[in-house]
Protein backbone atom coordinates (compact mmCIF):
# COMPACT_ATOMS: atom_id res chain seq x y z
CA UNK A 1 0.00 0.00 0.00
CA UNK A 2 0.84 3.49 -0.62
CA UNK A 3 0.44 5.45 2.54
CA UNK A 4 2.91 1.98 4.14
CA UNK A 5 5.74 2.51 1.42
CA UNK A 6 5.65 6.26 2.06
CA UNK A 7 5.85 5.83 5.84
CA UNK A 8 8.69 3.65 6.29
CA UNK A 9 10.78 5.15 3.78
CA UNK A 10 10.40 8.63 5.39
CA UNK A 11 10.68 7.28 8.87
CA UNK A 12 13.96 5.42 7.20
CA UNK A 13 14.91 8.89 6.19
CA UNK A 14 14.46 10.80 8.89
CA UNK A 15 16.21 8.73 11.17
CA UNK A 16 19.31 8.62 8.83
CA UNK A 17 19.27 12.65 9.51
CA UNK A 18 18.67 11.74 12.92
CA UNK A 19 22.02 9.23 13.09
CA UNK A 20 24.01 10.92 11.25
CA UNK A 21 23.80 14.36 13.45
CA UNK A 22 23.70 12.59 16.20
CA UNK A 23 27.65 13.63 17.14
CA UNK A 24 27.04 17.28 16.64
CA UNK A 25 26.80 19.83 18.91
CA UNK A 26 23.13 21.18 18.74
CA UNK A 27 20.76 24.08 19.80
CA UNK A 28 18.33 23.24 22.38
CA UNK A 29 15.29 25.74 23.26
CA UNK A 30 13.05 24.53 26.19
CA UNK A 31 9.22 24.56 25.46
CA UNK A 32 8.85 24.00 29.48
CA UNK A 33 10.92 24.01 32.67
CA UNK A 34 12.06 20.30 31.43
CA UNK A 35 10.48 19.94 27.66
CA UNK A 36 13.31 20.93 25.05
CA UNK A 37 13.37 21.06 21.38
CA UNK A 38 16.81 20.54 18.94
CA UNK A 39 16.85 22.02 15.49
CA UNK A 40 17.05 18.03 14.46
CA UNK A 41 13.14 17.78 15.93
CA UNK A 42 12.02 20.17 13.32
CA UNK A 43 14.68 19.15 10.42
CA UNK A 44 13.33 15.28 10.67
CA UNK A 45 9.86 16.95 10.94
CA UNK A 46 10.26 18.85 7.94
CA UNK A 47 11.32 15.75 5.81
CA UNK A 48 8.94 13.96 6.57
CA UNK A 49 5.85 16.26 6.31
CA UNK A 50 7.47 17.71 3.23
CA UNK A 51 7.83 14.31 1.77
CA UNK A 52 4.17 13.43 2.73
CA UNK A 53 2.24 16.77 0.72
CA UNK A 54 4.56 16.09 -1.98
CA UNK A 55 2.93 12.67 -2.04
CA UNK A 56 -0.75 13.33 -0.52
CA UNK A 57 -1.28 17.04 -0.82
CA UNK A 58 -4.77 16.84 0.35
CA UNK A 59 -3.70 14.28 3.62
CA UNK A 60 -4.14 15.85 7.33
CA UNK A 61 -1.34 15.60 9.62
CA UNK A 62 -0.75 16.50 13.16
CA UNK A 63 3.05 16.99 13.81
CA UNK A 64 4.52 17.84 17.46
CA UNK A 65 6.71 20.54 16.60
CA UNK A 66 4.53 22.09 13.36
CA UNK A 67 0.95 21.68 14.90
CA UNK A 68 -1.86 20.40 12.64
CA UNK A 69 -2.97 20.64 8.82
CA UNK A 70 -6.38 19.88 8.03
CA UNK A 71 -6.95 17.81 5.26
CA UNK A 72 -9.77 16.94 2.79
CA UNK A 73 -8.81 13.57 2.32
CA UNK A 74 -9.80 10.54 5.30
CA UNK A 75 -5.99 10.23 6.05
CA UNK A 76 -4.70 11.83 8.78
CA UNK A 77 -0.45 11.54 9.74
CA UNK A 78 0.28 11.38 13.27
CA UNK A 79 4.34 11.82 13.61
CA UNK A 80 6.59 12.50 16.34
CA UNK A 81 9.50 13.12 14.71
CA UNK A 82 12.34 12.52 17.67
CA UNK A 83 10.99 10.69 20.22
CA UNK A 84 13.39 10.67 23.35
CA UNK A 85 14.66 14.41 22.57
CA UNK A 86 16.13 14.71 26.02
CA UNK A 87 18.12 11.33 25.64
CA UNK A 88 19.15 12.52 21.97
CA UNK A 89 20.23 16.58 23.15
CA UNK A 90 22.33 14.68 25.95
CA UNK A 91 24.15 11.74 23.12
CA UNK A 92 22.07 8.78 25.07
CA UNK A 93 21.17 6.72 21.78
CA UNK A 94 18.03 5.82 22.83
CA UNK A 95 15.12 7.98 20.20
CA UNK A 96 13.14 6.57 17.30
CA UNK A 97 11.01 8.44 14.44
CA UNK A 98 6.88 7.68 15.12
CA UNK A 99 4.94 7.63 12.36
CA UNK A 100 0.85 6.28 12.41
CA UNK A 101 -1.28 6.66 9.93
CA UNK A 102 -5.09 7.19 10.46
CA UNK A 103 -8.09 6.66 7.88
CA UNK A 104 -11.23 8.07 9.17
CA UNK A 105 -10.08 8.29 12.49
CA UNK A 106 -8.70 4.45 13.03
CA UNK A 107 -5.26 4.22 13.01
CA UNK A 108 -4.16 1.53 10.50
CA UNK A 109 -0.51 1.77 9.78
CA UNK A 110 2.47 2.61 12.45
CA UNK A 111 5.97 2.74 11.66
CA UNK A 112 8.60 3.01 14.74
CA UNK A 113 12.09 3.27 13.22
CA UNK A 114 15.35 3.04 16.02
CA UNK A 115 18.29 4.55 13.76
CA UNK A 116 20.77 3.57 15.87
CA UNK A 117 19.94 -0.36 16.53
CA UNK A 118 18.54 -0.07 12.76
CA UNK A 119 15.42 -1.95 14.27
CA UNK A 120 12.31 -0.88 11.92
CA UNK A 121 8.99 -1.79 13.65
CA UNK A 122 5.90 -1.95 11.70
CA UNK A 123 2.50 -2.98 11.78
CA UNK A 124 -1.23 -2.72 9.37
CA UNK A 125 -4.47 -2.70 10.87
CA UNK A 126 -5.33 -6.39 10.38
CA UNK A 127 -1.78 -7.40 9.44
CA UNK A 128 0.25 -8.29 12.28
CA UNK A 129 3.64 -6.57 13.57
CA UNK A 130 7.03 -6.84 12.65
CA UNK A 131 10.47 -6.28 12.83
CA UNK A 132 13.18 -6.26 10.40
CA UNK A 133 10.19 -7.59 8.22
CA UNK A 134 9.95 -10.81 10.98
CA UNK A 135 6.16 -11.28 12.43
CA UNK A 136 6.51 -9.83 16.35
CA UNK A 137 4.55 -11.11 19.41
CA UNK A 138 3.94 -9.85 23.06
CA UNK A 139 5.45 -11.84 26.21
CA UNK A 140 4.20 -14.67 27.47
CA UNK A 141 5.27 -13.71 31.59
CA UNK A 142 2.30 -14.55 33.44
CA UNK A 143 2.37 -12.34 36.25
CA UNK A 144 3.61 -9.08 37.33
CA UNK A 145 6.02 -10.56 39.93
CA UNK A 146 8.43 -11.93 37.04
CA UNK A 147 7.60 -8.68 34.54
CA UNK A 148 9.68 -5.93 33.07
CA UNK A 149 7.89 -3.03 33.10
CA UNK A 150 8.74 0.45 31.03
CA UNK A 151 7.50 3.60 32.01
CA UNK A 152 7.88 7.64 32.00
CA UNK A 153 7.49 10.79 33.27
CA UNK A 154 4.79 13.76 32.46
CA UNK A 155 6.98 16.68 31.92
CA UNK A 156 5.00 18.49 33.96
CA UNK A 157 6.32 16.62 36.95
CA UNK A 158 7.76 19.36 39.07
CA UNK A 159 4.52 21.21 39.21
CA UNK A 160 1.77 18.70 38.71
CA UNK A 161 1.22 16.08 41.83
CA UNK A 162 -0.66 13.75 39.37
CA UNK A 163 3.23 12.34 38.25
CA UNK A 164 3.29 8.96 38.16
CA UNK A 165 5.98 9.10 41.22
CA UNK A 166 3.86 6.88 43.29
CA UNK A 167 2.57 4.36 40.80
CA UNK A 168 6.16 3.91 39.95
CA UNK A 169 7.15 2.98 43.45
CA UNK A 170 3.93 0.64 43.69
CA UNK A 171 5.39 -1.18 40.48
CA UNK A 172 8.99 -1.15 42.13
CA UNK A 173 7.97 -3.39 44.32
CA UNK A 174 5.17 -5.64 42.60
CA UNK A 175 7.55 -6.10 39.30
CA UNK A 176 10.91 -7.92 38.40
CA UNK A 177 12.14 -4.50 37.91
CA UNK A 178 10.92 -1.01 35.54
CA UNK A 179 12.91 1.14 33.11
CA UNK A 180 12.51 4.07 31.93
CA UNK A 181 14.18 4.71 28.64
CA UNK A 182 12.88 8.22 27.34
CA UNK A 183 10.73 7.22 24.51
CA UNK A 184 7.50 5.98 24.62
CA UNK A 185 7.06 5.34 21.23
CA UNK A 186 9.79 2.79 21.45
CA UNK A 187 8.71 1.28 25.18
CA UNK A 188 5.59 0.30 23.06
CA UNK A 189 7.52 -1.16 20.18
CA UNK A 190 9.83 -3.21 22.83
CA UNK A 191 6.22 -4.07 24.60
CA UNK A 192 5.51 -5.41 21.24
CA UNK A 193 8.32 -7.18 20.69
CA UNK A 194 7.66 -8.99 23.55
CA UNK A 195 11.35 -7.40 25.36
CA UNK A 196 8.68 -5.62 27.95
CA UNK A 197 5.76 -7.22 29.28
CA UNK A 198 3.86 -4.06 30.18
CA UNK A 199 4.28 -0.32 29.74
CA UNK A 200 2.25 2.58 31.48
CA UNK A 201 2.22 6.13 30.83
CA UNK A 202 0.32 9.35 31.86
CA UNK A 203 -0.61 12.34 29.53
CA UNK A 204 0.87 11.27 26.57
CA UNK A 205 0.49 12.87 23.31
CA UNK A 206 -0.90 11.54 20.33
CA UNK A 207 2.42 11.85 18.06
CA UNK A 208 3.44 9.60 21.11
CA UNK A 209 1.16 6.49 20.17
CA UNK A 210 -0.10 6.63 17.09
CA UNK A 211 2.05 3.90 15.84
CA UNK A 212 2.97 2.04 18.73
CA UNK A 213 -0.26 1.21 19.97
CA UNK A 214 -1.26 -0.38 16.37
CA UNK A 215 2.01 -2.31 17.16
CA UNK A 216 1.34 -3.83 20.06
CA UNK A 217 -2.63 -4.28 19.30
CA UNK A 218 -1.26 -6.54 15.99
CA UNK A 219 1.82 -8.25 18.06
CA UNK A 220 -1.14 -9.50 20.17
CA UNK A 221 -1.31 -7.23 23.24
CA UNK A 222 -3.45 -5.27 24.98
CA UNK A 223 -4.03 -1.29 25.33
CA UNK A 224 -6.41 0.74 27.90
CA UNK A 225 -6.50 3.54 29.88
CA UNK A 226 -5.27 3.28 33.38
CA UNK A 227 -8.38 2.02 34.61
CA UNK A 228 -8.79 -0.66 31.74
CA UNK A 229 -11.41 1.18 30.02
CA UNK A 230 -11.03 1.98 26.19
CA UNK A 231 -7.21 3.53 25.16
CA UNK A 232 -8.55 7.40 23.96
CA UNK A 233 -5.47 8.96 21.53
CA UNK A 234 -6.52 12.48 22.62
CA UNK A 235 -6.40 11.31 26.49
CA UNK A 236 -3.16 9.81 26.59
CA UNK A 237 -3.25 8.20 29.65
CA UNK A 238 -2.12 4.54 28.46
CA UNK A 239 -1.57 0.82 29.85
CA UNK A 240 -0.03 -1.46 27.40
CA UNK A 241 0.59 -5.19 28.00
CA UNK A 242 1.10 -8.41 26.56
CA UNK A 243 -2.68 -9.12 27.92
CA UNK A 244 -2.04 -11.57 30.65
CA UNK A 245 -0.46 -9.11 33.07
CA UNK A 246 -2.67 -6.21 32.16
CA UNK A 247 -5.71 -6.63 35.06
CA UNK A 248 -2.65 -6.59 37.71
CA UNK A 249 -1.42 -3.67 35.99
CA UNK A 250 -4.31 -1.33 35.80
CA UNK A 251 -5.17 -2.72 39.70
CA UNK A 252 -1.72 -1.26 41.39
CA UNK A 253 -2.37 1.76 39.02
CA UNK A 254 -6.00 2.50 40.95
CA UNK A 255 -4.24 1.81 43.93
CA UNK A 256 -5.20 -2.14 45.07
C1 LIG B 1 8.77 12.11 25.39
C2 LIG B 1 9.31 10.71 25.50
C3 LIG B 1 9.38 10.27 26.96
C4 LIG B 1 8.05 10.39 27.66
C5 LIG B 1 7.50 11.80 27.50
C6 LIG B 1 7.41 12.16 26.02
P1 LIG B 1 9.72 13.57 23.31
O1 LIG B 1 8.68 12.51 24.03
O2 LIG B 1 8.49 9.81 24.80
O3 LIG B 1 9.77 8.92 27.10
O4 LIG B 1 8.21 10.09 29.01
O5 LIG B 1 6.22 11.83 28.10
O6 LIG B 1 6.86 13.44 25.87
O7 LIG B 1 9.49 14.88 23.94
O8 LIG B 1 11.08 13.03 23.52
O9 LIG B 1 9.26 13.50 21.88
CA1 LIG C 1 7.45 12.01 22.02
CA1 LIG D 1 9.36 14.48 19.96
Amino acid sequence: MEVEKLAESLARRAGKLLKDNFAGVRSVEFKGAVDIVTEMDKKAEELIVGGILEKFPDHGILAEEGGEVIGSAPFRWIIDPLDGTTNYSHGYPVFCVSIGVEKNGEIICGVVFDPMQDEFFSASLGGGAFLNGKKISVSSTESLDTALLATGFPYDIRTNKDNNIDCFARFALKSQALRRAGAAALDLANTAAGRFDGFWELRLKPWDVAAGVLIVREAGGSVTGLSGAEFEIGDGNIVASNGLIHLEMTSVIEGF
